[in-house]
């Protein structure tokens, strides 16, 4: 066994909450399947040991000469290295910042920054797949914002369509500021050619930004050093709480040269050279320049914990491996009847990683949801995973199947109601048994469709609740009555 696979095996199970155990419908107390990855990953054990064995040592980076403060500058800086080095970004060009506790504040700020870069530039273009927030930032403060739509697989979206890429960018030509893409989608889990996107964006002087929040901890990824200098990527953004450490921040690498060339978004402590009542400078030295404030500093440490991890296990291998599970949850869930999967399923032809988003013909998304976990154990997310335009557009291809009359009805207001999907999503802990327990779960639905329907009310927010069962109070964690409980001990 070679070194990745011994220590995939070891980490694989090596997460807090793969033994959490709830009471199901049946009485029975099971462990919880955990397909919900993509919203937010489990905490990988490593990580968290390393954090708590840090806080031994915990104190602010902007304090200087104690021993504890050394050494939190010390892992702090390693923090930013070892990311820059996982991405595979050239550390003299690029500087790492953390911002934000998701992606979300850091594609904000990126948006701002490439809007000032270039500020003769008014166009952004997005693929039609983004999360919103990979798409409503550009909006808000870069300009026109120009959707692209996606390969079309016989009724089936894929990627994103270079062709119509090309077009656009012909189309706008020098109005084009930069394309903001995802890595890989978060509904869909189709992967999309962000290098060649990358290369066509530069022969027009435009920018590439990389929605990373998907992408990071299930691919791997290299920012620069390409053979063709054009494929690299200008600025890249992720999550913590998707790559194994909830609780860590959101990570932004981009080209120092466009950090340098404006004063950072944020001031305050930690940032400037000299401060008088009438002038300050700001320091030139990164991270420091784009991280005002005390940042948060174990959640840092611990992800860069993760992600030294990953590194040493190896993301071809990781990428392997969880393309191997794909596929096999694909194969299996296509063969189910009255199961609907979105996006192109062929795996050669559209590489995917992370999610698989489908329905139950006739089922709504959020009674599915319920009854995978009521009598399953089995946690998923449902609704629109906020990518409304992208779900959507998946979902009317099904109204015309209803039989509903498009032009008599408002497809807003009908969309409202019907649109959604049931997404199961996978993290390096999914195994093969959890692909498997939802496949039957799936077929147990399908079959007792019926009988489902009538055990479940809808309230007015549009949950499903059992009509009889609830959930096991002493099951569910209640940080308060945990405080009391410890208070009481002390
Ligand atoms: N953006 C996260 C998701 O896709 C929360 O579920």
């Amino acid at each position: 066994m070679d070194n990745s696979q011994k220590y995939f095996k070891n980490i694989q199970s090596d997460f807090i909450g793969l033994d959490t155990l709830y009471t199901r419908v049946d009485g029975k107390k099971t462990k919880r399947i955990y397909l919900d990855s993509t919203a937010s990953t489990l905490m990988m054990k490593a990580a968290y040991n390393g954090i708590e064995s840090f806080y031994d040592h915990y104190a602010n980076t902007h304090s200087l000469l104690h021993f504890s403060a050394k050494t939190a500058t010390k892992n702090y800086r390693w923090a930013h290295e070892r990311i820059l080095s996982f991405i595979k970004a050239d550390a003299e060009k690029y500087a790492c910042f953390f911002t934000g506790s998701g992606t979300t504040a850091g594609i904000n700020r990126m948006a701002r920054v490439f809007r000032d870069f270039q500020p003769d530039r008014d166009v952004v273009l997005v693929s039609l797949m983004e999360h919103h927030s990979n798409d409503l930032p550009h909006r808000k403060h870069a300009g026109k914002v120009v959707h692209i739509p996606l390969d079309n697989h016989e009724g089936q979206p894929g990627c994103i369509n270079m062709e119509i890429l090309k077009e656009k960018l012909e189309q706008y030509k020098d109005r084009i500021n930069y394309i903001a893409m995802t890595g890989v989608s978060n509904v869909t889990g189709i992967i999309n050619p962000i290098y060649d996107i990358a290369e066509l964006a530069h022969k027009y002087q435009a920018l590439i930004l990389v929605d990373g929040a998907q992408m990071a901890a299930h691919i791997p990824v290299q920012i620069s050093g390409h053979s063709n200098p054009l494929r690299n990527i200008d600025a890249f953004v992720f999550s913590g709480h998707k790559t194994y450490v909830p609780g860590s921040p959101g990570v932004v690498i981009c080209r120092k040269d466009i950090l340098s060339s404006m004063e950072p978004e944020e001031v305050g402590g930690g940032m400037v050279d000299q401060v008088h009542v009438d002038r300050y400078t700001i320091t030139d030295q990164f991270p420091d320049r784009e991280e005002a404030g005390t940042p948060n500093i174990p959640g840092a440490i611990g992800l860069a914990a993760a992600i030294d991890v990953l590194d040493k296990i190896g993301m071809e291998f990781i990428y392997e491996d969880e393309t191997s599970l794909i596929t096999n949850a694909l194969n299996q869930i296509k063969q189910i009847e009255h199961v609907i999967i979105y996006g192109e399923t062929n795996c050669s032809l559209c590489p995917r990683a992370a999610s698989i988003s489908f329905n139950i013909r006739g089922l709504d998304h959020g009674l599915v949801a319920a009854i995978l976990n009521d009598y399953h154990n089995i946690a998923v997310r449902n609704e629109c995973f906020c990518a409304h335009p992208y779900v959507k557009e998946m979902i009317i291809e099904e109204l015309f199947d209803t039989g509903i009359d498009l032009n008599e009805i408002d497809i807003n207001s009908e969309l409202k109601v019907k649109a959604g999907m049931v997404r199961a999503s996978f993290g390096i802990y999914s195994t093969k048994e959890d692909v498997n327990a939802l496949v039957s779960a799936l077929k147990d639905i399908v079959a007792k469709r019926d009988e489902y329907v009538k055990l479940y009310s809808l309230d007015g927010t549009g949950l499903y609740h059992h009509k009889t069962f609830k959930p096991v109070e002493a099951d569910l964690f209640n940080v308060e009555s945990f405080i009391n409980e410890y208070l009481q001990n002390l």
